[in-house]
């Protein structure tokens, strides 16, 4: 069987924008795949630091996993600091790369360019989230548009240990939905906790419509040159609404399978952004209210028996993995 591995920082509350491009594809796909899901928590100690705020995040990103339909019998959930052959192989690959390489990674390079520190864990990120990748003999990664690259760093350095070392790693693949690609937020720009413009995946029913009518509807041109502007250049290949489209691009997500019927939603309701800000909220409402129940139902002390039980699954795998790494690098005497 194939093996699929994703994961996600343990630095914040998740987004309806990681659902629906990472956990629904992951859950969707995990049925054809021996499946791993990860806690980053290595990874979210690069930009929080403090112990309370970490463990009460591994805790809640866990919940939202079993929330969303993963199952903890068939795939492995667990963290990536339970198993510190992450870290031991992040270290062999970080002997690998260049400085240059490294360099051009986006999570460093864009924390550099807004002229904020970053810190030495940010610069090699793409090596501990290789060696989580690779540890596993991971076929596909199912992530977002904005983690490609780091996917294509992991093939790098898959490639850079098999040349110096001999045949040991396969090459994984990214699968990002082109169909869900980048959620966009509530400001149009792509949804991320970073930016502050996120609809939360299990807020309140309060606080999901608090930020749906934060959305803005105005793309700065009139539906008269939003149409002109199609005909010219010719793009009206998928219906798309002339209008209030960083809202319709939220609320597709919503109604898969059902573009037109939503369309002429928002054909009718010309305008109407109340009605149908109102009509997103209940969209979402439904989606979430029975995961919200499931989610309520589960207990702190369920999470830290699905990790224990995570991390011996986990371990078993990189332990076998990591002494054929071992023996080749010529630590092993
Ligand atoms: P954030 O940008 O909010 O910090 P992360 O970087 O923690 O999110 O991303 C976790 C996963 O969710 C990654 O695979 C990422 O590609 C995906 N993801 C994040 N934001 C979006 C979005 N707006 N649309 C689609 N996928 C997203
Ligand atoms: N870097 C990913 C993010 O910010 C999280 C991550 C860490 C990851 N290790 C991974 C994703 C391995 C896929 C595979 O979203």
């Amino acid at each position: 069987m194939k093996r699929l591995l994703t994961g996600l920082q343990a630095s914040g509350t998740l987004h309806i924008g990681n659902y629906f491009g990472v956990l629904k594809p992951f859950v969707e796909l995990s049925s054809e795949y021996e499946s791993f899901l990860m806690v980053a928590d290595y990874h979210a100690l690069t930009s929080l630091h403090n112990a309370d705020v970490l463990r009460c995040n591994t805790i809640e990103v866990v919940k939202d996993y079993l929330a969303v339909g993963v199952d903890p019998t068939r795939a492995v959930i667990f963290k990536q600091s339970d198993v510190p052959e992450h870290t031991e192989l992040a270290w062999i690959f970080d002997c690998l790369v260049t400085v240059p390489f490294l360099m051009q990674a986006h999570a460093y390079k864009d924390k550099v360019a807004k002229g904020l520190e970053a810190n030495a864990g940010l610069f090699t990120y793409p090596m501990l989230m290789a060696a989580d990748i690779l540890l596993y003999d991971t076929d596909i990664v199912p992530v977002g548009a904005d983690q490609r690259q780091h996917v294509e760093y992991a093939r790098e350095a898959a490639m850079k240990f098999n040349n110096a070392f001999g045949a040991t790693f396969k090459e994984p693949q990214e699968k990002v939905l082109e169909s869900v690609s980048i959620v966009p937020g509530v400001d149009g720009k792509k949804m991320s906790k970073s930016y502050g413009n996120t609809i939360p995946l299990f807020g309140t029913k309060d606080e999901i419509a608090k930020a749906v009518m934060s959305v803005v509807t105005d793309s700065g041109m009139t539906r008269d040159e939003a149409v002109a502007k199609e005909i010219e250049t010719g793009k009206v290949v998928i219906r798309t609404v002339p209008y209030a489209q960083n809202l319709f691009n939220i609320h597709k997500h919503f109604r898969p399978g059902k573009y037109d019927e939503l369309f002429d939603l928002y054909m009718t309701h010309e305008n109407n952004y109340k009605a149908l800000k109102e009509a997103l909220i209940e969209d979402i409402e439904s989606l979430v209210a029975p995961m919200r129940s499931l989610r309520d139902a589960i207990t702190d002390d369920d999470v830290r028996s699905i990790l224990a039980d995570g991390a011996a699954r986990a371990r078993a795998n990189a332990s076998k993995k990591i002494a054929d790494i071992r023996a080749k690098v010529g630590v092993t005497i």
